[in-house]
């Protein structure tokens, strides 16, 4: 699929998620190309945006958001999130995901699980049948990170620290660094995460399993609703 026909159909979801928006609500918000457009679409509309309040699920987010007067808030404890609307990199039939593409994945699950309603758009390259051929991005911290990487690559086919493109490590908002693992074709997802947690050091793995309550996709250009697995149509 070309990438114009991506960036369309990534314009198409950000100006549907919108429609889910009501003035007044605290909205989670994601990071990645796709929520770029989200936030850009948004901007148009000041009497909604003006109202709303947003926690960011990065730096980059949150400075997009307040370059565009949108008003940015910190997580607190009595902040009730009513809805987030985030991006994916892969989605399969289960409606499991994985994130953390942009390197963002603990924020978003974070800001996800505080959420009543969770909205992921998904362009068409993002729908597959098993996970895994995108690396699995897994979030370890700074400290001794080179033995948690070491306790964790058995339960993959490989694993890889991720660098900057100019070859410093990759560092995630919260310090850490993320190594990106490829998947094991007969791995049982579900398994993986506790396999994960398991391990001292790992903070969070971009498997995001029961999180959807909303998938917006595309099919034939246009823009499909998908709230449970029956409807899964890839
Ligand atoms: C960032 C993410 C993004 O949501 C994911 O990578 C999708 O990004 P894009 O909209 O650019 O395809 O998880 O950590």
């Amino acid at each position: 699929m070309y990438q114009r026909d991506l960036d369309k159909q990534k314009s198409l979801l950000a100006k549907a998620a919108i429609k889910y928006l009501q003035k007044g609500m605290v909205l989670g918000l994601g990071t990645g190309s796709t929520i770029d457009i989200f936030i850009s679409e948004l901007s148009k509309i000041e009497n909604l945006f003006s109202s709303l309040k947003i926690v960011a699920t990065s730096k980059v987010s949150a400075k997009k958001a307040r370059d565009n007067r949108m008003n940015v808030v910190d997580p607190d404890k009595y902040l009730e999130l009513d809805i987030c609307i985030d991006g994916a990199d892969e989605v399969d039939r289960n409606l499991s995901m994985i994130k953390g593409g942009g390197g963002a994945l603990l924020w978003e699950k974070i800001v996800a699980y505080r959420a009543s309603k969770r909205i992921y758009l998904a362009d068409q390259s993002k729908q597959v049948t098993q996970l895994g051929a995108f690396p699995l991005p897994v979030e370890i911290i700074d400290y001794g990170h080179e033995w948690s990487a070491a306790a964790i690559e058995p339960l993959f086919k490989g694993v890889r620290l991720r660098k900057e493109a100019t070859g410093n490590i990759f560092k995630t908002d919260s310090n850490n660094v993320i190594y990106d693992c490829l998947i094991k074709n007969e791995e049982n997802t579900a398994d993986l995460g506790s396999k994960l947690s398991a391990v001292p050091g790992v903070v969070t793995s971009g498997l995001f399993d029961q999180f959807i309550d909303i998938l917006l996709t595309c099919r034939n250009g246009g823009v499909k609703e998908i709230s449970s697995k029956e409807n899964v149509f890839w």
